[in-house]
């Protein structure tokens, strides 16, 4: 009887003991692969704010968009229904240039594709990693404009990436969604819409309504792992 508490004292069998050196080493081990990931996720290579690749075609969102007046959905037509925003077909670039400027060399590359039915070979400026959900439709129907996520794209000639798009970013709004949301009659492509002339009190009245309207209620989920990472 007496024996009894001493042998329960061992959790693990004697045997074991030799792993014991071991366990430094994974235990630093596995700080210096935590380190990686950091250095990794928090360095401008993955997040790349600002980046802004040179295009086959200068096309300007300034131009088309700024000065034009074209609705982003005529070009990026599925944001509002899918994931993904698509880009134009070279269609939607003939609907005008087959008329405009037909011989311009800046538009080689467009007739080029016209002409042989392969897509123009747009560089991608916004990328995620492949191991992050994101969902454009879900944000769109939720009163979230273009404007929060991509800045002024329609004072841009060249776009560029204006947001971190970090983690830490996407949480921010997640954890407290209400001061970004716009009405339904605001178009989520409205570039100019802004709550700046309205009190702290009205804005803060306005938010809470938005919440309720599109039935914002779940900020645990909105925060949650596998929301983003599935
Ligand atoms: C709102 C969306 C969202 C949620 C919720 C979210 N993540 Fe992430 N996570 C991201 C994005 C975006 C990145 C990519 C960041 C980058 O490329 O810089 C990321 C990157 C990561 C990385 C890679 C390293 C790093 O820090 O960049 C890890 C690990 C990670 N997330 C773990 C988690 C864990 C654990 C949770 C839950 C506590 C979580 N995430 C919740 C969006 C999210
Ligand atoms: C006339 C067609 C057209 C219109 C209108 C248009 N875009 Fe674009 N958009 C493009 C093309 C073509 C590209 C690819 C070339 C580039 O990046 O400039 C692009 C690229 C983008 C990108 C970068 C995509 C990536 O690779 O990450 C974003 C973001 C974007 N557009 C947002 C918008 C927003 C927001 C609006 C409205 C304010 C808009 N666009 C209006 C044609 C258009
Ligand atoms: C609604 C009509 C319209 C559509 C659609 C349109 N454009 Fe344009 N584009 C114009 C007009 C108008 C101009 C400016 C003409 C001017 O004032 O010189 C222009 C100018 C341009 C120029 C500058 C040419 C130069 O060198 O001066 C490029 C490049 C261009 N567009 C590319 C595109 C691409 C690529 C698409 C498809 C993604 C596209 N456009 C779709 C109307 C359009
Ligand atoms: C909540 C933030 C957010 C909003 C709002 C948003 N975008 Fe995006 N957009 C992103 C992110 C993040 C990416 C990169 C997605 C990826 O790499 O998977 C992206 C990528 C894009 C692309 C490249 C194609 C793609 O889907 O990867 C286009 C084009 C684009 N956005 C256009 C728009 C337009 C137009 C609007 C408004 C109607 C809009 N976005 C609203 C965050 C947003
Ligand atoms: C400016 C605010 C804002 C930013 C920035 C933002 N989100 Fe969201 N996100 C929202 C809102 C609002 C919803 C809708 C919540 C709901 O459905 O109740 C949402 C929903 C989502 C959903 C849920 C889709 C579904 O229906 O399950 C995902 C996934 C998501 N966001 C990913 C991201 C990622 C990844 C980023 C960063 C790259 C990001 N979001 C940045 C506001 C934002």
């Amino acid at each position: 009887m007496a024996d009894q508490p001493t042998t329960q004292r061992f959790v693990f069998p004697r045997w074991t003991n030799f792993l014991l050196p071991v366990i430094p080493i994974g235990a630093i081990g596995g700080l210096f692969y935590l380190t990686i990931l950091f250095l990794f996720g928090a360095s401008p290579v993955t997040t790349a704010e600002g980046y802004s690749p040179t295009q086959p075609v200068p096309y300007s969102h300034a131009l088309h968009v700024g000065q034009l007046g074209l609705d982003c959905r005529y070009c990026h037509n599925t944001v509002e229904k899918t994931e993904f925003a698509a880009l134009p077909p070279t269609q939607t670039c003939m609907n005008c240039h087959t008329n405009i400027h037909p011989n311009k060399p800046s538009l080689q590359p467009v007739r080029d594709s016209w002409a042989t039915g392969k897509p123009v070979e747009w560089v991608k400026v916004h990328d995620l990693p492949d191991y992050v959900y994101f969902n454009h439709s879900a944000h769109i129907n939720h009163g979230v404009g273009c404007v929060e996520c991509h800045g002024r794209i329609d004072t841009m000639e060249v776009v560029h990436q204006e947001k971190p798009l970090s983690m830490g970013w996407c949480l921010d709004c997640h954890r407290n969604p209400a001061p970004h949301l716009r009405p339904r009659d605001v178009a989520p492509t409205d570039m100019h819409w802004t709550t700046n002339d309205l009190s702290d009190e009205k804005k803060s009245e306005l938010g809470n309504q938005l919440m309720k309207d599109y039935g914002i209620h779940d900020t645990v989920y909105m925060q949650s792992c596998s929301t983003c990472h599935r």
